[in-house]
């Protein structure tokens, strides 16, 4: 046992600190990676913008040697400008160190840009400074210092040869250069190349060198007038300034131009038909008919189709049972509503039935389901999405995509068979963004077919590792099944669905406790802790984990969308799960309504690579995938939709831009996604379950991790892979829906699909 863990036991958890602590050493490095990849790369930006704006000055410092009104003063700019040179190559030789060392512990997709484009930008100006201009500094310093009686100097004039050797475009012009150098870096780092595209890197680098010509030109041309000159004169102040003005404006000018270009031309078209997109196919072994097709599907043209060969079959098609009695009916009204929360506090809501969050829709696997939603005054519209559910496309309630948004006194049916165990939730994906933030949105559990056995698995596994068996009771008790939706209410702050004060429960001893943790906020990864027990993880975004490890002194930290259920056997003492580290916010839990919330301990992260044990699984990382795709999320200076923003990436661009993965029925698609952003994303495909097959290039080695919501941290590479199972056009986005309504939003297509809907401002349709 690791002898931090014990020191930070709490007395109530003795015997707990005993069970094994696999996620231990895992945790930490799962953390380091993270925050040594952040950081990185703040470093550099910083150092960026650092070298941008100080050899901008050397360089204004060093055309202006040559306005030294006398021997003394240009004596002390040349030497001034030597301290520059030694100044500016510390940040550019840090530049170069960060690229190297992240070189030593990334993948070449984190660093490849810094090290081949970024590094040589500052450090061949740097290396000119020093090679061409340090030299001719130096030259002019002693040929100005020379003359040593102080009272000849204030009067001394120089003579215009002195003042042609100022004016040298070796000694001033790679001061220029280093600045141009550092800002074409700077443009590089926050409008990344990559994925590799020549254009995006060739049109900067010809700019950089065209201005770099320009410049030696320039200087040249004022060196050899100067040359020409019998006796130079220092130009009025005015003048200078007037040049500087001169040049400052045309370049603020093009600037505002570019940027105003570039917002009008971001404007989404006001319609756009979901099918059409830049189709990518992936590299693989795929013997499709696609890989012939065009590869650039029409941008806004309507019904485009992807398989010219294939039957063509709309999403709408694609239903869930249309006929037979359901097993379940619901009605979710969507309304506004103003909700009190346990505190007290008032919220302004939308609401499905009136209450945050909506009703929960309970039913056993396998029955088929009928809900109605009825749109009652949300006149933006709405939709049912069935989140981490792999119902059939027609199903799966993305506007714009696979219905229309259902508005004011509309209605709309959605049917399918509840085929998955376990625990999901339910949100409008029209204005999504908005609408689960303002409560659109609800828990949805999906119960075995066979009642549980609830004799306490975790005893019986307990007294097979020696434990002492916590007050097994004989008798088979029902599970306590307990959800724990986490929102954060805009004005009222953290809730547990409507309750921002501490939930308690009375719970009887060797009660098998369930906590289906479901984080539904949006850009807020949650941390949830329980004290006083041991648990195990059960689920993660609804799937079973197998033999899971029994954990202490761990907490788990859910993104956004995804979902956790842990179980734990009700000991003979209180049990607090806490929310955000937080001891006013949470569950808790008694045997008879007595006690006090605990302090909350030290903990570590739970990691999921390595946790439980191994399964079959219907493939591997060792399978022959089908195709193969890589996803690159990042973040870039540009435009959406009529804004200028730091965007989220996918691929380099923001919707409707972003690629369409295409596969088609039967495929093995494994997708590598690679976080070089400075944000953590959680990426949600639709319809289909992903298996982690590896994170920075560890395997995974436990239980089969099956995920819809995967939280994908800055520095972070996760190798995944699904069968493509399921027909249609299905939503690859950002589950940070500030993100998604931001253009974080992509597609998964399969051949031969069309859609008869489509998004934009001339349509009610705004999946995000
Ligand atoms: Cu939970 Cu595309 O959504
Ligand atoms: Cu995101």
């Amino acid at each position: 046992m690791h002898p931090q863990l014990k020191s930070r036991c709490p007395l109530s958890l003795k015997t707990v600190c005993s069970v094994r602590h696999r996620s231990y050493n895992e945790g930490i490095d799962f953390l380091g990676g993270f925050i040594l990849y952040t950081v990185f790369v703040q470093i550099e930006l910083v150092l960026l913008l650092f070298l941008c704006i100080f050899s901008w000055i050397a360089g204004v410092k060093a055309s202006r040697l040559l306005y030294s009104r006398n021997r003394e003063r240009m004596h002390r700019k040349a030497s001034k400008l030597l301290f520059w040179s030694w100044f500016l190559a510390v940040p550019a030789a840090a530049i170069g160190g960060v690229a190297f060392w992240m070189q030593q512990s990334f993948d070449p997709l984190f660093w490849q840009d810094r090290l081949f484009i970024h590094a040589p930008l500052v450090l061949l100006p740097i290396a000119g400074i020093w090679l061409m201009a340090v030299p001719k500094l130096w030259k002019l310093r002693k040929m100005t210092g020379s003359q040593a009686d102080p009272a000849d100097i204030e009067a001394s004039s120089l003579d215009a040869s002195v003042y042609q050797k100022a004016a040298e475009p070796g000694l001033v012009v790679p001061f220029q250069i280093m600045a141009l150098g550092a800002l074409t870096a700077l443009y590089f780092a926050l409008v990344p190349p990559i994925p590799f595209q020549w254009i995006a890197i060739a049109v900067p680098a010809a700019l950089f060198l065209a201005a770099s010509a320009g410049l030696w030109w320039r200087h040249a041309l004022r060196c050899k007038q100067i040359g020409k000159l019998e006796v130079y004169t220092v130009p009025a102040l005015w003048k200078r300034a007037l040049t500087m003005t001169g040049v400052l404006a045309v370049c603020a000018a093009a600037i505002a131009f570019l940027i105003d270009y570039g917002m009008k031309n971001s404007h989404l078209p006001a319609e756009l038909n979901m099918a059409s997109g830049v189709a990518e196919y992936g590299n693989g072994t795929s013997t499709a008919d696609m890989s012939t097709h065009q590869h650039h599907m029409s941008v806004g043209g309507m019904n485009t189709t992807t398989g010219s060969k294939a039957k063509l079959v709309s999403v709408t098609d694609l239903t869930g049972p249309r006929t037979g009695t359901p097993d379940r009916q619901f009605t979710l009204t969507a309304q506004k509503q103003t909700v009190q929360l346990s505190s007290g506090k008032m919220v302004d809501a939308w609401t499905y039935n009136g209450q945050i969050p909506g009703t929960e829709l309970r039913m056993k696997e396998g029955e088929l389901v009928e809900v109605t939603l009825v749109n009652q005054d949300i006149e933006q519209g709405v939709t049912l999405h069935w989140h981490g559910l792999d119902v059939p496309n027609a199903e799966d309630g993305v506007a714009g995509a696979t219905q229309n948004a259902v508005m004011p006194g509309e209605t709309y049916t959605y049917r399918f068979r509840a085929e998955q165990v376990g625990t999901f939730w339910y949100h409008s994906h029209q204005v999504s963004q908005e609408a689960v933030n303002k409560g659109l949105f609800g828990a949805l559990i999906v119960e075995p077919k066979e009642p549980k056995v609830s004799a306490p698995v975790q005893a019986e596994r307990q007294a097979e590792q020696g434990q002492p068996a916590q007050s097994v009771q004989p008798a088979r008790l029902q599970e306590k099944d307990i959800t724990v939706l986490t929102h954060v209410w805009k004005n009222a702050g953290f809730a547990l669905g409507a309750s921002d004060t501490v939930e308690r429960m009375t719970i009887a001893p060797g009660t098998p406790v369930r906590m289906r943790l479901i984080n539904t906020d949006d850009w807020v990864t949650q941390k949830y802790t329980l004290v006083g027990t041991h648990f195990e993880v059960a689920a993660i975004d609804g799937t079973s984990l197998n033999k899971p490890d029994v954990l202490a002194n761990t907490h788990l930290e859910l993104t956004t969308g995804g979902r956790y259920d842990i179980t734990f056997v009700m000991p003979e003492h209180p049990v607090f799960l806490s929310v955000g580290g937080k001891q006013d916010l949470g569950v808790f839990m008694t045997p008879d309504g007595q006690g006090d919330i605990p302090v909350i301990p030290a903990t570590v992260p739970f990691n999921a690579l390595h946790y439980g044990q191994k399964a079959a699984t219907p493939f591997d990382e060792n399978s022959k995938f089908t195709r193969e795709f890589t996803m690159i999320l990042d973040n870039k200076l540009g435009f959406y939709n009529g804004n200028f923003d730091f965007l989220y990436t996918l691929n380099g661009e923001v919707f409707p831009n972003t690629p369409m993965f295409m596969v088609k029925e039967g495929d093995l698609v494994k997708t590598t996604i690679v976080n070089r952003g400075s944000v953590e994303h959680p990426m949600h495909l639709h319809g289909h379950h992903v298996l982690v097959l590896s994170h920075n290039g560890k395997p995974s080695t436990g239980t089969p991790w099956w995920s819809d919501t995967l939280d994908v941290r800055p520095g972070d590479t996760y190798e995944v892979a699904f069968i493509a199972n399921n027909p249609g056009l299905w939503m690859d986005h950002c589950h940070n829906l500030t993100h998604a309504a931001a253009g974080m939003t992509m597609h998964l297509m399969y051949e031969g699909i069309t859609t008869p809907f489509s998004v934009g401002s001339s349509t009610h349709n705004h999946p995000e």
